[in-house]
């Protein structure tokens, strides 16, 4: 076959291009398979560290999306894990056993806000006043911030989120600690472009 000379040109540039892509490949496969280094690194620049504590998993998930340690300070999980305040934890009891209870609250007093080195609990801390104890992630200043241009048809008034506590709902990477904008998806909605 006969190459004009565009065709030369054009072959050649398809050889570079494939070897580009073997090149990319292989630098792609070591990367995937160990993805939890580039995730670590995304993660720390944009979200909060996920949670990777089974018994809280299973003890607070079982209600709500179990929400990450690093969206509160210490003095707030204090609160909120004393036995007596379990018992009537927003209107429902949430009790657990004492050794239950005490392993849940060292994992999550380690992993408090202040403690974690992650963009969005350094952003939850510096929003707080100083002495502020927030019971709820939904009434930090910073998460108030973050949402009050949403209407709340899109969440109090929309039977598929309910309430604001409900991060899930809408962010679909939340359990990997990913809270971008780019990852919203409101249900009954679609994607948030604002
Ligand atoms: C029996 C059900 C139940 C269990 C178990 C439970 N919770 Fe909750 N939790 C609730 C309810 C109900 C709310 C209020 C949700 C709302 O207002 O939409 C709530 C709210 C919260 C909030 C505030 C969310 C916000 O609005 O920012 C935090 C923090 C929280 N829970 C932590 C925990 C932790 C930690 C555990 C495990 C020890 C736990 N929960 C177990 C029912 C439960
Ligand atoms: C009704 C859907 C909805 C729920 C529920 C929700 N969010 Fe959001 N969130 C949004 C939208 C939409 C934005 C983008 C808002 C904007 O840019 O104006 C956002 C933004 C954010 C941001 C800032 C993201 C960025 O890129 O700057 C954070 C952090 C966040 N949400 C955390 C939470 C947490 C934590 C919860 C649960 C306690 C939660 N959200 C619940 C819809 C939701």
């Amino acid at each position: 076959m006969v190459w004009t000379k565009d065709g030369e040109n054009m072959n050649t540039k398809l050889k570079y291009k494939g070897l580009l892509l073997v090149l990319l490949g292989s630098l792609a496969l070591p990367v995937a398979a160990d993805e939890g280094w580039l995730d670590g690194l995304f993660a720390r620049k944009n979200g909060v560290a996920a949670v990777k504590n089974a018994l809280y998993q299973e003890e607070c998930g079982s209600c709500h999306f179990p929400y990450q340690p690093g969206w509160l300070p210490e003095r707030s999980w204090q609160r909120l894990l004393s036995s007596k305040a379990l018992e009537d934890h927003f209107g429902e009891n949430a009790e657990l056993d004492e050794s239950d209870r005490q392993a849940i609250l060292d994992y999550v007093l380690a992993n408090a806000a202040e403690h974690s080195g992650y963009k969005r609990s350094k952003k939850i801390m510096h929003s707080l006043r100083d002495g502020e104890t927030p019971l709820r992630i939904t009434e930090t200043r910073y998460i108030r911030r973050k949402h009050h241009e949403i209407p709340r048809r899109l969440i109090e008034d929309n039977p598929k989120v309910g309430s604001l506590s409900n991060c899930d709902s809408c962010h679909t990477e939340a359990a990997r600690g990913n809270f971008d904008e780019d990852t919203v998806r409101i249900p009954g909605y679609g994607y948030w472009d604002d």
